[in-house]
């Protein structure tokens, strides 16, 4: 029932920075990308090539992708949610794309300024363009859980959009409880309709902590098969298109409570916690909070 390892896929130099106040160093952001590589990360989510003018913080994508101090192993991954984006990224040599939408109607127009319907095709050309690029394709959608505007959110919706996803060519399609207001009994709910239809190795979740119910999701989601879980370093994240999301479960936490069931990630709980502490020295100086995620730094 246990498996012997799990993937993790660290979001936090995109998900965690794109909702902080202050813009962080290019040079810091690559420093802490090269500290979570070295401390075995094999897939990092390094920023995002979506308009500057809508996330501020990760306006250096360019620069990052260019900076990257290559570890052998590591996927470099980005936030793409346009053809501009993806040329953007191509042009800077990503290793793969990460195309998003919601599965609720407000939280895809907030976020991205469409319809679900209009958000559709976008993605699939996306996705063609980035595969014939030679490039692999990771799909997300947001709000599963519940959406900030909206409410409850229809699982079959959720069912209907990751098929599509998956019908597009994206690799996986990492869940997103947006604001963090999951528990326990609703991922086995949402899980149980979407193993009828997809294999657990196409799915992945991302969870969000604002209702410390990360680690209980996490559980439920290993009973039922799941493999691969996204994190952020420091616990840092947030959308800034969904009022009241808190950060990502702590990269910290997960491989803590991992490695104590025996489960392996390939991650280094010293080189984690030195990174965690660096990127939170550093929000510190750019007038973040660290606060929330001082776990993480044990
Ligand atoms: P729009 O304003 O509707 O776009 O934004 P547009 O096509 O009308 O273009 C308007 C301007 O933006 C133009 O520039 C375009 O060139 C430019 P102007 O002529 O005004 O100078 N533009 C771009 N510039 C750079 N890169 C691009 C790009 N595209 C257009 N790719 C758009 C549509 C999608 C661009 C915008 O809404 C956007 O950038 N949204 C991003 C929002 C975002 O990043 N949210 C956070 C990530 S999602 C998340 O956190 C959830 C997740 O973690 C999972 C979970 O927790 O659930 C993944
Ligand atoms: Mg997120």
């Amino acid at each position: 029932r246990w498996p012997e390892c799990v993937q993790i896929r660290e979001v936090g130099p995109r998900d965690g920075l794109q909702n902080e106040p202050g813009f962080v160093p290019t040079a810091v952001k690559l420093d802490w990308i090269g500290r979570l590589a070295d401390a075995g990360l094999s897939y990092i989510e390094v920023t995002s090539f979506v308009s500057p003018k809508w996330i501020p913080p990760l306006a250096d994508a360019e620069e990052v992708a260019a900076g990257l101090r290559r570890r052998e192993g590591v996927t470099y991954a980005a936030l793409v949610p346009n053809m501009r984006g993806l040329e953007r990224a191509l042009r800077s040599g990503i290793d793969e794309a990460a195309v998003f939408m919601s599965a609720s109607e407000t939280h895809n127009r907030r976020n991205i300024n469409k319809s679900i319907g209009e958000t559709l095709p976008v993605l699939r050309e996306v996705t063609a363009a980035a595969k014939a690029a030679g490039k692999t394709v990771r799909g997300y959608l947001s709000t599963v859980f519940g959406c900030p505007y909206e409410g409850a959110v229809d699982t079959q919706q959720v069912v209907r959009l990751t098929e599509a996803l998956l019908e597009m060519g994206v690799r996986e399609v990492s869940l997103g409880d947006t604001i963090g207001i999951g528990h326990p009994r609703q991922v086995e709910a949402v899980l149980e309709e979407l193993l009828g239809r997809v294999p657990p190795d196409r799915l992945a979740l991302h969870f969000h902590d604002t209702n410390g119910l990360a680690l209980a999701n996490t559980v439920v989601a290993l009973q039922m098969g799941i493999r691969t879980f996204d994190a952020s370093c420091g616990g840092l994240g947030g959308c800034p298109y969904a009022p009241g999301a808190a950060g990502n479960v702590a990269t910290g936490d997960l491989i803590r409570m991992l490695h104590a069931m025996g489960v392996r990630t390939g991650v280094d709980e010293a080189g984690l916690s030195e990174a965690s502490a660096y990127i939170l020295q550093a929000l510190a100086r750019t007038g973040g909070d660290p606060g929330a995620a001082a776990g993480d730094c044990l």
